[in-house]
């Protein structure tokens, strides 16, 4: 059985360098105010008029798993909320990526180097994928891992037509009675050994990751799903958060405990279903382009 762990590490405000607003960077020349003791936990985000330094201490993860989910995976991200914890993130969060300047710059092996808040909505931009590929389910589908089906909304119209039976796997008893005064059709399953039904369409949404024994669950899974049937799985990689020192104080103070037992990306999971009898229909893997939530759809052969 795994031990849970985080998902997402701080960045927090260390010290400031001042940088007139038309002034080009002043650490190039600066040796010893751009001197950090890690570059790889660190970074500059320029304010209006000065550059200021953040760095982690997150002892959740391994410094080298930082420098993935900055320099690999590109997953780090501005609070723009004033939220202890995030619970909007198109709303909540702005993404980064690395700033033109430092890309040219003659001292740029030697520095953390500075980012930039990007403008686009990530997170909504790769939602509509999941949207679109919910809307178009009918017959039976068993949401594993169901918590308060966020994503429900886009199943109701088929639901509300006698067209999908919606069964919402969900051990947790306060969301599942949550879910059920919100979709008091929705057939509520404990465990799936509960499960009698073939399926036509299986879920997991944000959920794979946060299952111990996720290669037991995906076999009995697949094992009812009906030849053609189809199973997506939706989940997000680990992320950084630069915010204030006050805020990722009360955020590690706060009540949220932790709840992954993984952070595996796109690539980890399909190798874990190689095994299985599924075809690849689609798949989104996380990148410094994209938000966090990769995505893998298939279809259940017949044998
Ligand atoms: C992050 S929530 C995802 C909820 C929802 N699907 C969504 O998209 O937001 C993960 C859910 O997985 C559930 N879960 C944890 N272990 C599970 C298991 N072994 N079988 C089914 N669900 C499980 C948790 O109770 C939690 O509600
Ligand atoms: S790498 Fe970027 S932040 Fe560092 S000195 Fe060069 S321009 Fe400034």
């Amino acid at each position: 059985m795994s031990t849970l762990r985080s998902n997402s590490f701080h960045f927090v405000p260390r010290r400031d360098v001042p940088r007139a607003p038309d002034a080009s960077c002043p650490l190039v020349s600066d040796e010893p105010a751009r001197q950090v003791a890690r570059p790889e936990l660190a970074l500059w985000l320029r304010l209006r008029d000065r550059m200021r330094l953040f760095e982690t201490d997150t002892a959740d993860f391994e410094p080298r798993e930082v420098e993935r989910v900055r320099r690999v995976s590109g997953q780090l991200y501005l609070d723009v909320s004033r939220k202890v914890a995030h619970d909007d993130f198109a709303r909540d969060l702005r993404k980064v990526t690395g700033a033109k300047e430092c890309l040219e710059c003659a001292v740029r092996g030697d520095c953390a180097g500075r980012v930039v808040p990007l403008r686009d909505d990530v997170f909504t931009r790769d939602d509509a994928r999941v949207l679109e590929l919910l809307a178009n389910l009918t017959g039976t589908v068993l949401d594993v891992g169901a918590g308060e089906a966020p994503y429900y909304a886009a199943l109701a119209p088929r639901a509300s037509r006698g067209e999908l039976r919606y069964l919402a796997l969900e051990p947790d008893a306060e969301r599942a009675r949550l879910l059920l005064r919100r979709i008091p059709s929705a057939v509520r399953l404990d465990s799936l050994q509960e499960l009698t039904e073939v399926l036509d369409h299986a879920l997991l949404l944000r959920s794979y990751n946060h299952l111990t024994d996720a290669g037991a669950l995906l076999e009995q899974v697949v094992a009812r799903l009906r030849p053609g049937g189809t199973l997506l799985l939706v989940d997000n990689e680990a992320y950084g958060v630069i915010r204030s020192a006050a805020a990722a104080r009360a955020a590690e103070r706060g009540p949220a405990r932790f709840e992954h037992a993984h952070n595996a990306g796109a690539a980890e999971v399909a190798a874990q279903l190689a095994r299985f009898p599924l075809s690849l229909l689609d798949r989104r893997d996380v990148s410094p382009h994209t938000s966090n939530q990769w995505l893998l759809h298939y279809r259940r052969d017949s044998t």
